[in-house]
C-alpha cells in the first residue's frame, strides 16, 4: 500500500513540476521582424505578419508595422475605428490609443508625443511598434547591421528576479552581508524640479542611491527664461559648453548600473549633463537616460552623449512629462529587468 501512495505522490509531483515548467517556459516570447519582410518568427517559428503578406518599414527611423499579429502574440487586443481612425490597443491593465497621422499617442489616457506618428501606407494601417511595445513593459532590440527588431517579454527575468531574491534570503541566513548590495545610481539634473520628480520615483522603483547634479552658479529663473537670450540657450548653442558643477559623485566605481536624467533642452540634454558625462569613467558601466519634457522625445539628445562614454552600453531612454506617475515610472523601471 505504501509503495502505491508512494508512486502517485511521484507522479502527481512530477505532474505539477512538468505544469509549472510549461507554464514558465510559455510565458517566455521573442518576436523578431524584419525590416521588408512579411514573415515574423515567434519564438523561432516562422509566422505571416498579415495575410496581405505586409512587412516592417522604417520611416523617419522608426519601425512601423500593422500591430495585430504581433499584439495578439503578447495576449493583447487591438481595435480598428475606421469613423475617426484610432486605434485602441490593450494588453494587460495597459491601453494605447493612437490616431492615424498624429504625433499624440495616449498610454493610459497620458499624452505622448511620437516621433513618427501612425500612417497609412499601401492601405495598411502602420503603428510604430517601439513605442507600443515599450508601453507594454516590452524589451525592444533593434540590429541594424540585420535590418531586425527583437520584441523580448521578460517573465525570464521576472523569474530570475524571483530566484536571486530567494537567493540572497538563503545566504543572509547562511552569512553575514554587507549593508546593501545595490549598485544603481540615479543621476539627474533638474532645473524646475519636473525631472527630479521622475528621478525620485525611479530610485524608490529601482531601489537605487540618487545623486542630484548642483550647478556651480545655480539657474535663475532668467537663465532658463528660453524665449529670450538666456543663459540656457547660450549654453544649448555653444558646443564647448561645458557649465561647472558642484560637488562629485565619490564612489561611482561602486555602480554598474547608472540611470541619467534631465530636461529637454531645445531637443537636447543641458550642457551641464555633458560635464557630467565627462566627469566619470563609464567603461563597463550600463547607462540608461531618462529625461521630461514640455512635448518633445528623448530624440537624439542621449545618442549625442554616448560619444563621452566610452566603453558603456547604453540602453534605449525614455521621455516622461513632468507630472510622469509612480506607475508609469515603476512600470518602465520593471520592464528594464534590473533587480
Ligand atoms: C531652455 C529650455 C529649453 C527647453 N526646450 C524644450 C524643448 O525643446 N522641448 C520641450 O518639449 N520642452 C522644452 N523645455 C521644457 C522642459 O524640457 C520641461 O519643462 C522639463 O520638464 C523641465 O524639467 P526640470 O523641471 O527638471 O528642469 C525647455 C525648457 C527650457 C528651460
Amino acid at each position: 500500500m505504501k509503495k502505491i501512495l508512494l508512486v502517485i505522490f511521484t507522479l502527481i509531483f512530477f505532474c505539477m513540476t512538468a505544469a509549472s515548467v510549461n507554464a514558465a517556459e510559455s510565458d517566455d516570447l521573442t518576436i523578431q521582424l524584419k525590416i521588408d519582410s512579411p514573415l515574423m518568427l515567434v519564438n523561432n517559428e516562422e509566422k505571416t505578419i498579415d495575410e496581405n503578406g505586409t512587412s516592417p518599414v522604417i520611416v523617419k527611423s522608426r519601425t512601423l508595422l500593422p500591430v495585430r499579429a504581433v499584439v495578439e502574440e503578447i495576449g493583447g487586443s487591438v481595435e480598428w475605428d475606421a469613423d475617426t481612425k484610432t486605434v485602441g490597443l490593450q494588453s494587460g491593465d495597459n491601453n494605447i490609443k493612437l490616431e492615424i497621422d498624429s504625433a499624440t499617442a495616449y498610454l493610459n489616457n497620458e499624452p505622448y508625443t511620437l516621433d513618427t506618428p501612425p500612417a497609412i501606407i499601401g492601405g495598411r494601417t502602420m503603428l510604430p511598434i517601439r513605442f507600443i511595445a515599450e508601453s507594454f513593459g516590452l524589451e525592444v532590440i533593434w540590429n541594424g547591421e540585420e535590418q531586425t527588431v527583437t520584441i523580448v517579454k521578460k517573465s525570464d527575468i521576472q523569474t530570475e528576479r524571483v530566484t536571486s531574491a530567494e537567493a540572497a534570503t538563503e545566504s543572509t541566513t547562511a552569512e553575514e552581508t554587507t549593508e546593501s548590495d545595490n549598485n544603481i545610481l540615479v543621476v539627474y539634473f533638474s532645473a524646475t524640479n519636473n525631472t527630479k520628480g521622475v528621478a525620485e520615483k525611479i530610485a524608490e522603483a529601482a531601489e537605487a542611491d540618487i545623486y542630484a547634479i548642483t550647478p556651480a552658479i545655480p539657474y535663475t529663473d532668467a537663465d532658463i527664461d528660453y524665449n529670450t537670450e538666456c543663459r540656457a540657450n547660450k549654453e544649448q548653442n555653444d558646443d564647448s559648453a561645458r557649465p561647472e558643477i558642484s560637488g562629485t559623485v565619490e564612489n561611482m566605481e561602486d555602480y554598474d548600473t547608472v540611470f541619467i536624467g534631465y530636461p529637454i533642452w531645445w531637443g537636447q540634454a543641458p550642457k551641464i549633463m555633458y560635464t557630467f558625462m565627462e566627469s566619470y569613467d563609464f567603461n563597463g558601466k550600463t547607462i540608461i537616460p531618462f529625461c521630461t519634457s514640455g512635448s518633445s522625445p528623448i530624440g537624439t539628445s542621449a545618442e549625442n552623449m554616448q560619444g563621452l562614454t566610452q566603453g558603456a552600453k547604453w540602453l534605449e531612454g525614455r521621455r516622461f512629462s513632468g507630472g510622469a506617475s509612480a506607475d508609469e515610472v515603476r512600470g518602465w523601471v520593471n520592464s528594464l529587468g534590473l533587480k
